[in-house]
């Protein structure tokens, strides 16, 4: 596989003032989403709400590449374009996630390691075929009484680095995402420990699995309060402890860290990135791979209609240019004021 390609694409995720939508959710997790606003779990809604995302006009000038799901990478727009072809079209990159969820860690009580690494070298191959460049693997790590333990750490950090070297040998730039979990009571300082220790980890073990550090991007969790914490930190706490764990941790050679929202109101999240940004950032790009974040305005407005389509996509692409403006720290909350 050619290095240049690997390079251009990962630089190309995160391209000054882009960053990543994270559209990868599973069937069960979207069906949640849909519940929320009484939409049923069909393929056809599916297809129709991603749809509805990747044609958002002009997305592409603050969205660098989309994670779609093994279904949604094989659907079709209605006039039978593959989306992996629309989002390419428009000068988006498709990606593909690879793991198969997060599951019961033996011996860890309330702990999980991500599965999906049988079969995952001709899975890539596959997916590379269908245009995918990219590839996001996610691996959970959850604060609580007694946990982490070091086992759910190291096993985590071992499948993700496994991960990342199989996706590079294919020709797919891997995300690698260590998700220190904001649910629970923990305060922020419990959560820059966790961090530091799991960036550590996963970074020693992306070594001893090979991974070209320069073929690579990182998608992190940002150094918060717990959501049940009484004392919720502000954004400057954040901002500076989440640059002090990434200095300490991911090494200058990473073209890119695009960060989780992880649970984060919308706005709040794009708050956070743009404080890094503005205090200076570090060697690396400073972006964002959100989910929930860059969708759930957009999700409301739809509603699974069709009438709602138009203002769904302003929604979305009011979302992903304010993030666009917090990737080289120049967002300012008046701007959501003037869109509402
Ligand atoms: P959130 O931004 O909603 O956390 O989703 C990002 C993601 O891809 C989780 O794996």
């Amino acid at each position: 596989m050619s290095a240049a390609e690997l390079v251009q694409t990962a630089k190309a995720m995160v391209a000054k003032g882009k960053g990543i939508l994270a559209a990868d959710e599973s069937t069960g997790t979207i069906g949640k989403r849909f519940d929320s606003i009484g939409v049923k779990n069909t393929e056809e809604n599916r297809r129709d709400y991603r749809n509805m995302l990747f044609t958002a006009p002009n997305f592409g000038e603050s969205i660098s590449g989309v994670i779609l799901y093994d279904e949604t990478l094989r659907q079709h727009a209605p006039d039978g374009t593959p989306f992996p072809k629309l989002l390419a079209s428009q000068g988006v990159i498709p990606g593909i996630k690879v793991d198969t969820g997060a599951k019961p860690l033996a011996f860890c009580s309330g702990e999980t390691v991500t599965e999906g690494l049988d079969g995952l070298s001709a899975r890539c191959a596959e997916y590379y075929k269908l245009g995918a460049r990219f590839a996001k693997w996610r691996a959970v790590i959850t604060i609580g009484q007694g946990i982490p333990s070091a086992t759910c750490i190291w096993a985590n950090a071992h499948a993700l680095a496994r991960y990342a070297a199989i996706c590079q040998e294919q020709g797919l730039v891997p995300i690698v995402e260590p998700e220190v979990l904001m649910d629970g009571g923990h305060t922020i300082e419990q959560c820059h420990e966790i961090t530091e220790w799991t960036l550590s980890a996963v970074f020693d073990a992306l070594y001893n699995q090979r991974v070209v550090l320069e073929h690579m991007i990182l998608k992190p969790s940002m150094v918060i309060s717990g959501k049940d914490c009484a004392a919720q930190a502000g954004v400057k706490e954040v901002a500076e402890r989440t640059l002090t764990v990434l200095k300490r941790t991911v090494p200058s050679a990473v073209p890119g860290i695009a960060f989780l929202s992880g649970g984060q109101r919308d706005a709040v999240a794009t708050a956070h990135l743009d404080a890094m940004n503005r205090l200076g950032g570090g060697p690396w790009t400073l972006s964002f791979s959100y989910g929930r974040a860059l969708q759930a305005a957009a999700l409301k407005t739809w509603k699974g209609t069709s009438a709602n389509v138009a203002a769904a996509q302003a929604a979305f692409a009011h979302r992903a240019r304010m993030n666009g403006l917090a990737a080289v720290g120049q967002y300012r909350g008046e701007l959501e004021k003037k869109a509402a």
